[in-house]
């Protein structure tokens, strides 16, 4: 079934939970819609794990309309959201409501993802105006990493805890169709979820919210730059891939690969001719 939102926020009032992952290619595309994911995200991790940046702020547009368009064509069912790079929206309405139109249009993004609370409100009004749906990104907002001083917990403070609460409706009235929570202590994440009529998708924000969120390279065990307290390992995959590639190796230093089996035959009497031909 085709995933909208709509479908999602049915799922939240049905106490059904949400599933999505980061995919950022047409393969793994096809591979986790198959699977029966609720969405796609094509977050701007990429920067980190397709890019091998040191955070997102690199990313540009034009790294996400390319990955978002590869991923929309391996995708039959899942929502698909493209998250907004830095300084995509944070200029102004305008540059949102167009860079949130590139991403759809360009990209064929089903929604699109961007950071912040409160203060960014207006932008995301403005994109739900021009009907595109918004999810947003609130605690542990990467783009964010330089003045939130790392990579850090959010909300453990009283006013912090206020602060996120507030954020988090402020949010959903400005017409966010859900909302991610990173890096939030579960009992806050769980106390924002139920005031909330939109879903919550946590990221290392316990099992309270409506659904969850994993970098796949994380959860596949393919990323080894660092590794967060919340990523559960679901599969081995790199190593696999890495026994796979030294077998490569193996078989094509010893003259093993290509057997007959993949190789293309041609008539022998062809080859001679032409060895004949080219020997006058
Ligand atoms: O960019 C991303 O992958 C994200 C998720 C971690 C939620 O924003």
């Amino acid at each position: 079934m085709k995933q909208t939102v709509q479908t999602l926020q049915q799922k939240k009032a049905q106490g059904e939970k949400l599933t999505m992952l980061t995919c950022y290619d047409y393969s793994m595309a096809k591979l986790m819609d198959g699977a029966g994911l609720d969405m796609l995200l094509v977050g701007d991790s990429l920067g980190n794990v397709i890019l091998g940046y040191d955070d997102t702020i690199p990313v540009t547009m034009e790294d996400m309309i390319h990955h978002t368009a590869a991923v929309a064509r391996g995708t039959r069912e899942a929502l698909v959201v493209a998250d907004m790079p830095f300084l995509s929206y944070q200029t102004s309405t305008y540059d949102a409501v167009v860079n949130a139109g590139r991403l759809m249009k360009e990209g064929r993004a089903g929604a699109v993802k961007l950071e912040g609370g409160a203060a960014f409100c207006e932008q995301i009004a403005a994109i739900v105006r021009a009907s595109i749906p918004v999810m947003a990104h609130l605690g542990m907002t990467p783009q964010s990493v330089h003045t939130l001083g790392g990579f850090k917990v959010q909300g453990k403070t009283m006013e912090a805890a206020r602060k996120l609460l507030e954020d988090a409706r402020a949010v959903e009235q400005a017409g966010a169709f859900a909302v991610v929570l990173e890096c939030v202590p579960e009992k806050l994440a769980a106390y924002v979820t139920a005031q909330l009529h939109i879903p919550t998708i946590g990221i290392g924000a316990g099992a309270g919210c409506d659904g969850q969120v994993l970098v796949y390279q994380d959860m596949l065990g393919m990323f080894s730059d660092y590794c967060p307290k919340f990523v559960k390992r679901f599969a081995d995959i790199g190593s696999a891939m890495q026994s796979a590639f030294r077998s490569y190796c193996t078989e094509v230093q010893m003259g093993q690969f290509p057997e007959k089996a993949y190789t293309y035959t041609i008539d022998d009497a062809i080859i001679e001719q032409l060895m004949q031909e080219d020997a006058q």
